[in-house]
């Protein structure tokens, strides 16, 4: 059904009145368009002149902009097992007061997500208890290759998480070998984290004599990052498979992927496009820390142009708290990682705002392209028969970042102090408002994300 055309004969349980949406054609073209929404069963059942107007509710929304509801390809929620840093509720919590209403979370739990058995019981722990909509990585270890991809087919399960390099927690395939079998075997979507092991070890007493977090990009350097994304888009090659490389952080990496477009998708970070090395461990210390880390300047515009030019897909925040006591410890005994599932949207707001994207370009980026990239069923865009997800945004409201706004366990971001343009005013899931003004609605749960497979 177009924009236009009507449905004379339903009634809706919401009816939005009267916004800008953000909205897609079935060839990939993002356009603002002011409309109104009909819902019904959780599901878009009409847009435009919708011809009933009788609604068990209705929203006018005049003035605010509609995005299909974002989703947040990369967080570390901590449960089971690291649950004083964050846990599945706190962690939705917070991606709920920011406007996320869709996550995929990492693996690196405790005991990790790399078996059947750890796989049903993080469903199990999400269900009636996840705010957004949610569906788990199952991680590769040296020896579950072969059940990786029955694992994978599980409903819920978004794909699989390869470490190349040692991170937070104990996940890790470093050899080819293993890498080799994975990309063979696996049918699903293969998200990878890119930076070579053995340069990591070599490197390391560069971190250890340094003593400060500045030291930290010099350690995990660039040469780490480009190897570990080298090695993997080639055995992708050799299997005639994609491969979604998470996090990339410095130009070089870029400047590879651009030409390799054919077999990967890349995601980027909002640290990397906000913060820069060395004022960032000037002024944040380790809690800039994160892996891959922050480079310098060169870097981000780099990446800035990669958003332009289309050689990233995605934008994911790789939420992962860790506590303020944790980060306190002496350089390099803290743990890398910043919170950031609650600061994605206001931050790339921001950056509409200031003209370095165009929000259609971020509707891609968060919203469109993760769910076709995972294969999201009914997850991506505002059209008819998609499930009504929302995310609503005051594109002209000016707020302060503030680490008491953090919902995350944690309790602290990076962006403390931050004046930002553009901010998350409500958040729907499936028809329900999830959150409001920053209130958040009891009655409203996530449900497991189902994704295309075979
Ligand atoms: O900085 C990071 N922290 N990078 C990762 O890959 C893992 C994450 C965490 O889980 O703490």
């Amino acid at each position: 059904m177009s924009s236009s055309e009507r449905n004379e004969t339903s009634s809706y349980d919401l009816l939005i009145q009267d916004v800008e949406c953000l909205l897609s054609d079935s060839k990939g073209q993002i356009r603002r368009e002011v409309t109104n929404i009909g819902v019904k069963d959780g599901k878009i059942l009409a847009l435009g002149l919708v011809g009933s107007t009788s609604a068990k509710s209705i929203l006018n929304l005049k003035g605010l902009t509609v995005l299909p509801g974002v989703i947040d390809s990369q967080v570390h929620f901590r449960e089971p097992g690291l649950t004083h840093k964050e846990d599945i509720y706190s962690g939705t919590l917070s991606a709920l007061a920011g406007g996320v209403t869709t996550i995929f979370e990492m693996p690196n739990t405790s005991p990790n997500t790399s078996t059947q058995f750890r796989l049903n019981e993080k469903l199990h722990l999400a269900q009636g208890k996840a705010k957004t909509h949610y569906a788990f990585f199952v991680g590769a270890t040296h020896d579950n290759a072969d059940q990786l991809d029955s694992i994978a087919q599980t409903e819920g399960c978004c794909g699989v998480k390869i470490f190349m390099g040692s991170s937070t927690g104990d996940l890790l395939v470093s050899d080819d070998e293993q890498l080799d079998k994975i990309m063979r075997t696996v049918t699903v979507p293969i998200s990878v984290h890119c930076e070579d092991e053995k340069m990591l070890i070599a490197r390391k007493p560069i971190a250890t004599s340094g003593k400060h977090a500045r030291y930290h990009s010099e350690w995990r350097n660039v040469e780490s990052a480009l190897t570990a994304t080298r090695r993997i888009v080639a055995l992708a090659e050799k299997h005639r498979r994609s491969v979604h490389v998470l996090h990339i952080s410095s130009a070089d990496e870029i400047s590879f992927l651009r030409t390799k477009k054919q077999t990967v998708t890349v995601e980027c970070l909002p640290q990397y496009l906000t913060l820069h090395a060395p004022e960032c461990y000037d002024i944040l210390g380790n809690y800039a820390q994160m892996n891959p880390p922050i480079r310098e300047k060169s870097h981000q515009d780099a990446l800035w142009k990669a958003i332009q030019d289309g050689t990233i897909d995605v934008i994911g925040s790789d939420h992962a708290p860790h506590t303020r006591a944790e980060k306190d410890k002496p350089y390099p005994n803290s743990p890398a990682g910043l919170t950031g599932v609650q600061t994605l949207l206001p931050l790339m707001l921001n950056h509409v705002a200031q003209k370095r994207l165009s929000l259609e370009r971020l509707t891609q980026l968060i919203c469109e392209n993760p769910a076709r990239i995972f294969r999201a069923q009914g997850k991506g865009k505002i059209a008819v028969g998609y499930d009504a997800d929302f995310t609503v945004v005051d594109l002209k409201r000016t707020e302060t970042i503030s680490n008491s706004w953090i919902r995350s366990r944690v309790g602290w971001t990076p962006y403390d102090g931050m004046r930002v343009q553009g901010w998350p005013v409500m958040a729907i899931l499936k028809g329900q408002i999830a959150m409001r003004d920053n209130s958040i609605f009891s009655n409203v749960i996530g449900e497991a994300v189902r994704f295309e497979r075979g």
